[in-house]
């Protein structure tokens, strides 16, 4: 058999999942026998130009396949694309990155997506990612202890196609997690974007960042389509100018920062 292409392929608006994920392929790509040598390739589909276009996979190439958690699920905006990529036998290993709070069904939906699509998954993981929407909530993770067990994670995959990789989740796979208030009424975030405060000075990096190309180039206060609460523009901009006003929003935010305070710890699958 020919040794595999190793590759890392994520959409990471705050850079929590590009981190996992090169981090596993680049440490696969090193000390896997079966793989070719030199270092992983990248395929950061986070950008809208990135994904104009579908991808075609062969049996010669791994593919550390990885999403951010969106509502307990793979990010929706993303499902249409997925579906543009196309495996031809290649070799994947779904990983999931979210907030502290739970995956739920995000890593059996992402890995049934990339089975129906032609890959053989192989291994798969659900690490730690600090949440889009809070600085406190997981801060600073991964950190040096979630890297260290996607180095170890990445040691002990075998490149060998063994059926579908056994996951944690449900299947036929649940709803959207959905947020509540108080009363127990669904909190609907779906329309809300963040504003702009008059710190900015029109570096017009948000627009540059934003995966849904919302933020008019012109106009940082102007929306051109969709805002997924990623919080890439909130995270990345210099001036600290991108902020949130929507009390439903700022609920569910504190609310997670109040009661997901413990430490959850990745979570690893090898058959
Ligand atoms: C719209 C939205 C929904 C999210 N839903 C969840 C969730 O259900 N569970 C969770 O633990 N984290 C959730 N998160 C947090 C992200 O999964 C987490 O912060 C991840 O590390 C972000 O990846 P990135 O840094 O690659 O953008 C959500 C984030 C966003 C933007
Ligand atoms: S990144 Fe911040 S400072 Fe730059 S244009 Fe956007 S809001 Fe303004
Ligand atoms: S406008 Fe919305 S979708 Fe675009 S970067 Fe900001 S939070 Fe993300």
């Amino acid at each position: 058999m020919s040794e595999k292409k190793i590759w890392a392929m994520y959409f990471s608006p705050t850079g929590t999942t590009e981190k996992i994920a090169v981090h596993i392929a680049d440490e696969l790509a090193a000390v896997n026998p079966k793989a070719a040598k030199g270092p992983a390739k990248r395929f950061d589909f986070t950008l809208p130009g990135a994904r104009a276009e579908g991808k075609q996979f062969t049996e010669d190439d791994a593919v550390v396949f990885a999403v951010p958690v969106y509502a307990g699920r793979v990010p929706n905006v993303l499902l249409k694309y997925l579906d543009t990529v196309q495996g031809g036998g290649a070799l994947a290993i779904p990983v999931v990155l979210y907030g502290n709070r739970n995956y739920d069904d995000a890593l059996i939906e992402l890995r049934n997506i990339l089975e129906k699509n032609g890959f053989h998954t192989v291994a798969a993981a659900a690490f730690i990612g600090e949440h889009s929407f809070s600085k406190i909530l997981a801060a600073g993770r991964p950190d040096d202890k979630d890297m260290a067990l996607a180095k170890a994670f990445a040691s002990k995959i075998v490149l060998e196609d063994r059926g579908p990789i056994q996951v944690r989740g449900e299947d036929p796979i649940r709803g959207y997690y959905q947020p509540r208030d108080r009363n127990g009424v669904f909190i609907d975030i779906r329309k809300v974007k963040p504003l702009t405060s008059d710190q900015c000075d029109h570096c017009m990096l948000c627009a540059r960042v934003c995966p849904m190309g919302s933020i008019a180039f012109d106009n940082p206060e102007s929306f051109t389509g969709i805002c997924i609460k990623c919080g890439a523009c909130v995270k990345k901009c210099p001036k600290g100018a991108k902020y949130y006003e929507d009390e439903g929003y700022l609920y569910h935010k504190q609310e997670l920062e109040e009661i997901y305070t413990r430490r959850a710890e990745p979570e690893l699958f090898f058959e």
